[in-house]
């Protein structure tokens, strides 16, 4: 842990270690970001690359992540379940979210880390989050009880506390989503609820990495995000950091969200009013 920079000293030693595993493996999915491009005519193509720097970020974040934290399990996109000697504790990691983006060579990309903890057999809760966007070098992070903050390293390293944006009149406000795909469930349903946030807000955005619309709607960039059928690791540290920043973050079609990972999250006086529109 020696090499971890000074502004990262006032965080709690969790904090410090997550963050620091993302630092780390952001550096590589930088690298291979920057040759994206390039790529265009290789032999196998981007896909093939993009899926190589994807796993490298994921290897890069759980070797940290087991040296400062040996024994705790892990939950992660490529690799799956990995069981610790601690059962009671476990990473959930997205090491590239937004891959699309990154093949594309659209920089809007993050890596996602949340820790879960289970006390006295209760079920498990979040404790922890991160999602670092390493082309703006915004780290947005939460800890259970202690708030969420945002560091992009400006105003000499200072955390940013983040709060509820205050929008409380639907036609104002700006909402994020996500649309299904090819091989995707749900396109008609999609395009209803679309129809229905569209015609009366102020707009609806499709950046194509959840774990940034979760960590922008908690800074307030938007006043809501909604999406279905997400997996537990491309929301879990969004989850918690939406949570810690005052908002009211709820599953659309009932139950755990992070079972469901279809998704509600915006400030209490918006909540009803997008619900309404797209349960
Ligand atoms: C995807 C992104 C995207 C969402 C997809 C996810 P990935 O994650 O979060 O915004 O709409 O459902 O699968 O594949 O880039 O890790
Ligand atoms: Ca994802
Ligand atoms: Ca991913």
């Amino acid at each position: 842990m020696s090499n971890i920079t000074e502004t990262t000293s006032h965080l709690s030693p969790i904090m410090r270690v997550m963050q620091f595993a993302a630092r780390k493996a952001s550096r590589n999915l930088l690298r291979d970001f920057g040759e994206v491009e390039h790529l265009q005519v290789a032999r196998k193509g981007p896909a093939d690359f993009v899926s190589k720097a994807d796993k490298k970020s994921e290897e890069t974040i759980i070797e940290n992540l087991q040296r400062d934290r040996p024994g705790y399990s892990f939950l992660a996109e490529e690799g799956g379940e990995i069981i610790g000697s601690d059962k009671t504790h476990r990473f959930i990691i997205d090491p590239l979210d937004g891959t699309t983006n990154f093949l594309h060579g659209i920089p809007h990309f993050a890596i996602s880390i949340a820790l879960e903890r289970e006390i006295d057999g209760n079920p498990k809760e979040l404790v922890a989050g991160v999602i670092y966007n390493p082309i703006t070098d915004e780290m947005f992070f939460a800890e259970k009880g202690k708030g969420a903050f945002l560091n992009d390293g400006t105003r000499g390293g200072a955390d940013r506390r983040l709060r509820p944006g205050k929008r409380d009149i639907f036609q104002d406000s700006l909402f994020a989503t996500g649309i299904p795909f090819l091989g995707r469930p749900g396109h008609a349903k999609f395009l209803k609820e679309l129809h229905q946030v569209m015609g009366h807000s102020s707009g609806v955005r499709r950046m194509g990495s959840a774990a940034l619309d979760l960590a922008w709607t908690a800074a307030g960039r938007y006043d809501g995000f909604w999406e279905r059928g997400l997996a537990v690791w491309d929301i879990a540290a969004g989850v918690l950091i939406a949570q810690e920043a005052g908002l009211k973050v709820e599953s659309v079609t009932g139950g755990d969200v992070l079972e469901t990972g279809d998704i509600i999250v915006t400030n209490e006086a918006l909540y009803k009013q997008l619900m309404e529109r797209v349960a």
